[in-house]
């Protein structure tokens, strides 16, 4: 698929095939794209630990569930945890990264003068600020877009994915994965084949356009081109709004095929989380 296609169909996906496992390469490939994320100082801190589902106990499974996602949990074969490790961003790793840069030529243009000035502007502070680096903001964003590149290729692949967050209990999963003091989980993923259609009731509906990007100050409003607009729905990048006309009787049809309600009532499977 195009990118923008794969862009188009890029919707959270909460009902999966249980009985279909997820090819292990597929994963493979899912994390290479998140390795070739962009992030800063090229430092790599974003992590992540498959889990899959018919090997992880039933205290896992439920220490991973969060408040909304009991269709997901119940029926992925695969989640991936994606969590920061604080350690990437120790000061000396830092530098050597960004020297590393220098090195082979993706950084500067003369690589001795820039590994000096690595050391002459950066090194201070970086010594003075690395702590605090790692759990700030930015550090998160790179998890994020190695997270969104993964995700890309899961649907590329014809995977379905779904973020999961909220009130877990991070202490539990923590241990129960063995993750460093370093690391910070930031979000479960659950991964797995469509129950759905790929149009899985249409595309999200997101907020206007022009009520989130701006031209030169706030408040000026960035006017879509109708003609672009035309040009993303041709390359499939713009969809069908939800809730398409045959949604309810879909989802009807999903949960009584995966016997998600009654599962749910039956094995008193619950959240781990507290609300
Ligand atoms: C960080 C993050 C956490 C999320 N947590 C949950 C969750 O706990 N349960 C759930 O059903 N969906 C969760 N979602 C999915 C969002 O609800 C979904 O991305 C949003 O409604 C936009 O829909 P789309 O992904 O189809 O574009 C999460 C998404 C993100 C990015």
């Amino acid at each position: 698929m195009e990118l923008k296609e794969v862009i188009g169909w890029r919707r959270s996906i909460r009902f999966y095939w249980p009985y279909r496992p997820v090819e292990r390469a597929k994963i493979q490939k899912m994390l290479e794209a998140a390795r070739r994320a962009s992030c800063v100082g090229n430092v790599n801190n974003t992590r992540a630990i498959v889990v899959w589902r018919d090997q992880a106990s039933p205290e896992l499974l439920k220490a991973l569930t969060p408040p909304l996602g009991y269709q997901q949990m119940q029926t992925a074969p695969c989640f991936i945890v994606w969590y920061s490790d604080a350690a990437a961003y120790e000061a000396n790793k830092w530098i050597s990264d960004l020297k590393g840069l220098a090195e082979t030529r993706r950084l500067g243009s003369d690589t001795e003068a820039t590994k000096q000035q690595i050391d002459k502007s950066l090194r201070p502070l970086f010594t003075a600020m690395w702590k605090q680096a790692a759990v700030a903001p930015l550090a998160f964003m790179d998890l994020g877009q190695a997270v969104a590149q993964a995700t890309l290729v899961a649907y590329d692949e014809g995977l379905g994915t779904c973020l999961m967050s909220g009130p877990m209990m991070l202490d539990k999963v923590n241990k129960l994965l063995k993750l460093p003091e370093t690391a910070t989980i930031v979000c479960i993923m659950s991964v797995g084949y469509p129950a759905e259609s790929a149009a899985a009731g249409g595309q999200t509906v997101k907020a206007p356009f022009e009520s989130l990007f701006f031209e030169m100050e706030y408040g000026r409003p960035m006017r879509p081109d109708p003609q672009t607009v035309q040009e993303l729905k041709q390359a499939k990048l713009i969809q069908e709004a939800a809730p398409l006309p045959w949604r309810d009787e879909e989802l009807k049809h999903v949960v009584r095929a995966l016997g998600i309600e009654e599962e749910r009532q039956l094995s008193g499977f619950q959240s781990g989380g507290e609300s």
